[in-house]
């Protein structure tokens, strides 16, 4: 706004979670019967998740819609993500008169040409650093990075992905598709685990 002294908005963040939202009560919303007792709060209902992902796919389509994509996903966390997106991805192409072709895969290396990464979360940075320079060296025309959920931590070496759906505080959550030692990836929403479920899960 003109003459205001407020930031615009970075949507490139996504959508801001502060470090002071409490989330919401899980008496509020149903899960499965065998982690009642395992999770502090919903950090972000599957709902919102959801609605979320149909506007990134608007996003993309409207930037790389132009080309035939391959959708690389990565295992195991972005499988509920990549299915999400591919799904609003295929209705957007379908509704228009500009069809798209899309391809899915699962981090199985080849001569990809234009990709986009999909994966569950960017904590430090390291794991997507590391695999885009295993990409590079197959001389991809284009490669993009979308990400569900981008974590506030200080140990992050600056990475951002080109879409983010979600900035997280510091914190470890689990839920749609993201797990605590392979626990809770069949939780729709995602939620911050308490003492009890960490205990219950270790390895
Ligand atoms: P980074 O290398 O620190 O960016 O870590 C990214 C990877 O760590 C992700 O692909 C996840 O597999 C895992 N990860 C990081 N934070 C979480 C979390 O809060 N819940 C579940 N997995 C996580
Ligand atoms: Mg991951």
């Amino acid at each position: 706004m003109a003459g205001s002294s407020e930031e615009a908005p970075d949507y490139g963040r996504g959508i801001v979670i502060m470090d002071n939202w409490p989330g919401y009560d899980l008496n509020l919303f149903t899960y499965p019967q065998h982690y009642y007792g395992d999770l502090e709060y919903v950090l972000i209902p599957h709902g919102i998740i959801v609605d979320r992902i149909e506007r990134l796919a608007k996003d993309i389509m409207k930037d790389i819609g132009y080309c035939d994509i391959m959708v690389l996903c990565v295992l195991k966390g972005g499988y509920k993500f990549c299915a999400d997106l591919v799904e609003h991805l295929k209705n957007i192409s379908r509704n228009s008169d500009r069809f798209v072709s899309m391809k899915v895969d699962f981090i199985r290396l080849k001569s990809y040409r234009n990709v986009l990464i999909v994966e569950d979360v960017v904590g430090t940075g390291r794991t997507m650093k590391a695999l885009l320079s295993s990409i590079e060296k197959y001389k991809p025309n284009m490669v993009k990075v979308a990400s569900l959920l981008v974590k506030r931590t200080p140990r992050s070496d600056g990475f951002r992905p080109d879409y983010a759906g979600f900035e997280i505080p510091n914190l470890f959550v689990v839920g749609y598709a993201l797990d605590y030692n392979e626990y809770f990836r069949d939780l729709n929403h995602i939620c911050v685990i308490n003492e009890h479920g960490k205990e219950k899960y270790r390895v």
